[in-house]
């Protein structure tokens, strides 16, 4: 069982930490790897643990990992990649999201792809089939069977013509890493255009690629025969560094993230400065702090690429929970990313969710039955309470509620974190934040 992890709210974060590569573009990168003729290197990739997961995955398929934590390098040789036993895959069962971005380079290097049941965080449904849909139109045959879907291409992989009804980030990943060594040309339209994405597609042009991304989101691809290996430094966490910059602000401290970038983070800039927040860009990094006057509420929503990210969304709330006034948050990415705001409200917030799209234009949850929408008044003092991790941005923001609120907070399941937060707890001490687990 995992341990119990105390926080002592009312310190105010004060410091400096620093990011490293973002959890969603190395996890892909470290899959675009398996496309490879030969070794590929990848530079600051941080210590989390989706990153030993991938890793671990493409172990199993005959790749040899080579990795230096500390440097943030991992050397990947996929020269020798080879069948997994359907146990060892199974080991990763419900780990993470990423082994069903295996699927078209599994498919093009050996012919057939077992994918086990997936994992990630319970957000929502979090289905497949634009997936599934994807690999099919490549001339993929699925097949559900009980150990997983196992995926063949008896006539091959060929350029396709697709269309996303929503601009997934996943799916859209899923064209890049099969088209690139599909025979012919295939067009993705509506696709996701993510700062993350456009890494991937830059490591995969590394590799050999030929890929060009068009103004109104169509993402045209070449395939090509064989691709190489790539040297490439990953993009900043973008996520984690908004998540430390909402912990500056609840706290009322200072926080300079490094290696925090300017333009990938332009909308949550904007939005933290709506806010109130204070916020001083340089070269190596952005410092994020409370300006010491009260914070203002406001009305955001959710969306894709170049909207406000929805994983930024769970440590806004916590934010807005001290602004001065109603804040509106409209979630149209995930239709179950405001079931974390229950336990705020128990440690002494005043959020209400609702079904209707509130605050902006609607969205496809809109005349469904999801809680989608949130309405915060504040601001609102905090106090500790006894809480338990829901998923990864719902539990970072459990932790930055606990930094700030008066008194001890009780949180379970705290593990969880480690999934997307590189050493949060050296980050916290670093920071003088108080807590300690048993
Ligand atoms: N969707 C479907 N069918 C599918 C795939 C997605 O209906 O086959 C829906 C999802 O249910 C969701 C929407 O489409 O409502 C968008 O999902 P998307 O595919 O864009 O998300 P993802 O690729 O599964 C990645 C990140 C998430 C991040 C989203 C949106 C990774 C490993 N995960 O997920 O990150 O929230 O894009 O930006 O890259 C996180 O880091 O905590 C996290 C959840």
């Amino acid at each position: 069982m995992s341990s119990t992890f105390h926080v002592r709210g009312g310190h105010t974060l004060d410091g400096e930490i620093t990011v490293r590569g973002a959890k969603n573009l190395v996890s892909k990168a470290m899959v675009a790897a398996l496309l490879g003729e030969q070794p590929s290197v990848l530079r600051s990739v941080p210590d989390i643990r989706d990153v030993q997961i991938v890793g671990e995955l493409l172990k199993v398929h005959g790749v040899k990992v080579e990795r230096d934590v500390e440097s943030g390098v991992i050397r990947m040789d996929p020269s020798a990649v080879e069948k997994a036993h359907v146990a060892d895959i199974d080991a990763h069962a419900g780990s993470s999201r990423i082994p069903i971005l295996f699927c078209g380079p599994l498919l093009h290097r050996l012919g057939e792809a077992i994918i086990p049941d997936l994992g990630g965080c319970r957000i929502g449904d979090r289905p497949i089939n634009y997936h599934l849909d994807v690999l099919r139109s490549f001339g993929a045959v699925v097949d559900k069977r009980e150990m997983g879907i196992y995926i063949t291409a008896p006539d091959g992989l060929h350029g396709a013509n697709i269309h996303l009804e929503y601009p997934s980030v996943g799916a859209t990943e899923q064209v890049l890493l099969t088209a690139v060594r599909a025979e012919g040309v295939t067009e993705l339209t509506n696709a996701a255009v993510e700062p993350e994405i456009e890494d991937l597609i830059a490591v995969l042009q590394k590799m050999g690629a030929i890929i060009s991304v068009q103004t109104d989101r169509t993402i045209i691809i070449e395939g090509v025969d064989t691709l190489g290996g790539y040297e490439h430094v990953a993009i900043p966490d973008r996520i984690e560094a908004g998540s430390w910059a909402c912990a500056a602000l609840v706290t009322k401290g200072s926080v300079f993230v490094r290696g925090a970038q300017q333009k990938p983070m332009a909308t949550f800039l904007n939005t933290f400065r709506k806010i109130g927040g204070g916020i001083d860009i340089s070269e190596e990094g952005i410092r994020f702090y409370h300006p010491g006057t009260p914070l203002k509420a406001i009305a955001v929503e959710t969306d894709v690429h170049p909207g406000l990210m929805t994983d930024w969304q769970q440590p806004l709330v916590v934010a807005l929970t001290q602004a001065d006034g109603i804040s509106i948050v409209h979630e149209t990415v995930y239709e179950n990313r405001l079931g974390f705001t229950s336990a705020l409200n128990d440690m002494g917030a005043h959020i209400q969710v609702y079904r209707e799209c509130l605050g902006g234009s609607s969205c496809r949850f809109g005349r469904r039955n999801f809680n989608h929408s949130a309405v915060i008044s504040g601001p609102k003092t905090l106090h500790g309470a006894e809480i338990t991790v829901p998923d990864l941005r719902g539990g970072f923001s459990y932790l930055i509620a606990a930094l700030g609120a008066e008194g001890i907070s009780a949180i379970h399941g705290i593990d969880l974190i480690d999934r997307g937060y590189e050493q949060f707890r050296e980050k916290l001490t670093a920071l003088g934040a108080e807590f300690w687990e048993d």
